[in-house]
């Protein structure tokens, strides 16, 4: 048996979160069963290393370290969680995935592409996500939405062009893969974004 990998992706303020839980809710009602995780995190472990990364502290994190931090709590991740979820054929819902290292790692932080590959050839072994739901929204209006939230986080706290850069680079992503994306236009109100996510609900409700 083995069930299918959702993730959903987007920048700050994009709204992922709170659709997540909605897009569970509604797989639960169609009788799926749901297994809802996010990266960095989704075990005791890889929640710890969550806060190393997010925490801002006074010494600088070195991008290399981030990259590894970032790997460590996706292998612990898929080893404890995802893999045997899969594995006993649910569908796991995650809240960000590999297309975040692409995108904030690649191309926010500049870091070398080969670098990055190699390490998703060593931790992902050639798991892929059925769907991806990238969530855009012009980088200010995130920023905006972001901001009215919380304190920012160590990454938050970057300037406008790295999330540009984030942006972009997510876009490209689904464009080069139009057969595993499918972009929701989180800028539009809720009931817009909604309607969206309905019909990609109603797509992905075909597999089973
Ligand atoms: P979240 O606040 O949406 O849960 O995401 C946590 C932060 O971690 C967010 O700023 C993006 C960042 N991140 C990376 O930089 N690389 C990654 O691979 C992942 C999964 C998240």
């Amino acid at each position: 048996m083995s069930g299918r990998f959702i993730t959903l992706e987007g920048g700050e303020g994009a709204g992922k979160s709170s659709n997540l839980e909605w897009l569970a809710e509604a797989l639960r009602e169609a009788g799926v069963a749901v297994t809802v995780s996010r990266e960095p995190g989704g075990t005791e472990l890889a929640e710890r290393i969550r806060q190393v990364l997010l925490e801002p502290g006074a010494e600088p994190m070195a991008d290399a370290t981030e990259l590894l931090l970032v790997f460590a709590a996706r292998a612990q991740h898929l080893a404890a969680r995802i893999r045997p979820a899969l594995a006993r054929g649910e569908w796991v819902l995650c809240d960000r995935f590999i297309d975040a290292t692409w995108a904030y790692q690649g191309a926010g932080r500049g870091l070398a592409r080969a670098d990055i590959a190699a390490l998703e050839t060593l931790v992902l072994k050639g798991l892929t996500p059925d769907r991806t739901l990238l969530f855009d929204v012009p980088v200010d209006i995130g920023l905006a939405r972001a901001g009215k939230r919380s304190e920012p986080d160590r990454i938050e706290r970057e300037q406008r062009d790295f999330f540009e850069r984030v942006r972009q680079c997510y876009l490209q992503r689904a464009a080069a893969e139009p057969q595993r994306f499918r972009v929701i236009d989180a800028g539009q109100e809720l009931p817009g974004v909604r309607a969206q996510l309905r019909a990609s609900l109603e797509e992905m409700l075909t597999w089973r």
